[in-house]
């Protein structure tokens, strides 16, 4: 049985709609996950949201309906908004359904059998926004240091789980496993973190109604962080498809924002080390987009709604922006002008307009079909096919490190040898000059190869356009499972082939 790649993202609490940041997460996962298909890795990506937080409660009282109701309509919205970002996720997982609370109750039963909770009494700070519960040298001034906000004092009677015992055997699996934590700054802090040791952590809520029950102590509700990690463990079927489940587990890859690292790579194994499961193979702790110097947040007010630049500007333009301008292991600043820059020059101008001049002249010239390839191809073409062939190779190990902003100016240092190509041929004037037909048609040909191998490259990133290139030069829509190879060769294109009608990618925007 071959081993499916299981990526997941983390699954979004659902009191506000997504926003430019949360997306940027979805984005880049989303990527990979196409680039895996692309190559033909069985790929199963798993996103959701998180329904269980007392924040979701509260806001759903406060809309004045019942936090079901609520997570319902918000569910909606999230998959809608996903839906308009291409996002192509295999399953889409909420923390409410029936399936889940089997689940986490089967594992929190598990640990509790192997003697890992027990009752005791929590005193301490609480911040609601973070969902977690904080120390008094967490505190920054007092107030919570991701939020800004004062915690509350809670003193109430909890199950623990014993997290102090896994400080060992978790120290010894991250330096045994250098790919566990990705990038290795992640890596660094969560070893200087775990060097102090680690304290047991309170894993349920009493007085909290909108939760999964505790099977050990029924009137109090299992913490919001312990129920949601379990979403993975879930989603890949552990409830209702053993076999689904056996293909997938151990997960590939969790991708997650800094801030929440920790929970996945100190709270989330010890869980699953207590309960027996294998661990994930990997958790890739990404950075934040910011906006005016500071992370975007639903909680500060600095949210901007992805759905709308998409409305403006097409989905894939926001794609191509955030993966090309904040390289997925650092933080990024968002900006209107710079997305608008963007748009104009990497995308309307190089891509753009390179498909429209060589398609334009494909109709004009050549009666719409593509030329028959060059019997023998030129020093320029030659030139400008060993620049196409040679971005597969470095751009795979891209993907495996992650780094999509590299990935992506590699494509465009083909898109411009393209554009330089077209200039320097000025296949326009060739049909005028003597035996200028043939050197026409060779020209184009290499044209019109470079697009359907550029199409393929950009396909993980910008599904839409990859789409539309493709339309244009007279293929199927659609990228066939494992596509990727046909970028190994040039002279793949059949001659004869008409071109589709053509249409502006990109069309200018004002700055
Ligand atoms: N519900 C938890 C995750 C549970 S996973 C088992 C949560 N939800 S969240 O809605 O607050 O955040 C969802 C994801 O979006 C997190 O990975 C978080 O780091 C990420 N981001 C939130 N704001 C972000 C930016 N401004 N930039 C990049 N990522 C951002 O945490």
């Amino acid at each position: 049985m071959e081993k499916t790649f299981y990526l997941t993202t983390a699954i979004d609490y659902v009191n506000a709609l997504p926003h430019v940041g949360t997306a940027y997460e979805k984005i880049g996962a989303d990527a990979l996950a196409r680039f895996k298909r692309l190559c033909g890795v069985e790929t199963f990506f798993l996103m959701g949201v998180d329904e269980h937080s007392a924040n979701v409660e509260r806001q759903a009282r406060a809309n004045g309906v019942p936090p079901q109701a609520y997570c319902d309509e918000m569910c909606a919205k999230f998959e809608s908004v996903w839906r308009t970002l291409d996002i192509s996720y295999d399953r889409f997982i909420r923390t409410s359904e029936p399936a889940h609370a089997a689940t986490v109750r089967e594992i929190f039963q598990r640990i509790a059998r192997k003697g890992d909770i027990y009752k005791g009494k929590y005193r301490g700070w609480y911040c609601v926004s973070c969902e977690a519960f904080l120390k008094d040298s967490d505190l920054k001034d007092g107030l919570c240091p991701s939020h800004g906000k004062k915690p509350e004092w809670i003193e109430e009677d909890n199950c623990f789980f014993a997290l102090s015992r896994y400080a060992d055997p978790l120290k010894r699996h991250i330096e045994e496993h250098p790919e566990f934590i990705r990038p290795g700054a992640r890596r660094n802090e969560i070893l200087s973190f775990l060097s102090e040791g680690l304290e047991d952590i309170s894993v349920s809520r009493a007085g909290a109604a909108w939760g999964i029950r505790c099977p050990s102590e029924e009137s109090q509700s299992i913490y919001v962080w312990f129920d949601a990690l379990i979403n993975y463990v879930t989603g890949a079927g552990f409830h209702e498809d053993r076999e689904g489940f056996a293909r997938r587990w151990p997960a590939d890859l969790h991708i997650v924002g800094k801030d929440i690292t920790r929970f996945h790579c100190l709270i989330w194994p010890a869980m699953l080390m207590a309960a027996d499961i294998p661990l994930p193979v990997s958790v890739w702790g990404h950075g934040f987009v910011h906006l005016g110097g500071e992370k975007m947040s639903k909680t500060r007010g600095t949210a901007i709604d992805p759905s709308v630049l998409a409305g403006e500007y097409g989905a894939d333009s926001l794609r191509y922006f955030l993966l090309r301008e904040v390289p997925f292991d650092r933080d990024g600043e968002f900006t209107l002008q710079k997305f608008i820059n963007r748009y104009n020059a990497d995308l309307a101008n190089d891509l753009g307009n390179l498909c429209q001049r060589t398609l334009v002249i494909v109709a004009k010239y050549l009666g719409g079909a593509i030329p028959p390839p060059p019997a023998d191809a030129g020093e320029a073409e030659g030139g400008l096919r060993h620049a196409l062939l040679s971005v597969r190779e470095p751009l795979c190990r891209d993907m495996e490190e992650m780094h999509f902003h590299s990935a992506l100016e590699r494509i465009w240092a083909a898109v411009a040898c393209c554009n330089r190509y077209i200039d320097e041929s000025a296949p326009w004037k060739l049909r005028k000059e003597a035996n200028g037909e043939k050197r026409l048609a060779a020209v184009m040909y290499t044209l019109c190869e470079s697009l359907r191998i550029l199409a393929l490259f950009i396909q993980p990133f910008m599904p839409m356009t990859s789409t539309g290139i493709r339309q244009q030069l007279g293929l199927t829509a659609d990228v066939k499972f494992g596509s990727l190879r046909e970028t190994e060769e040039f002279g793949i294109l059949e001659a004869g082939l008409k071109i589709g009608r053509i249409t502006p990618l990109f069309p200018k925007k004002e700055q």
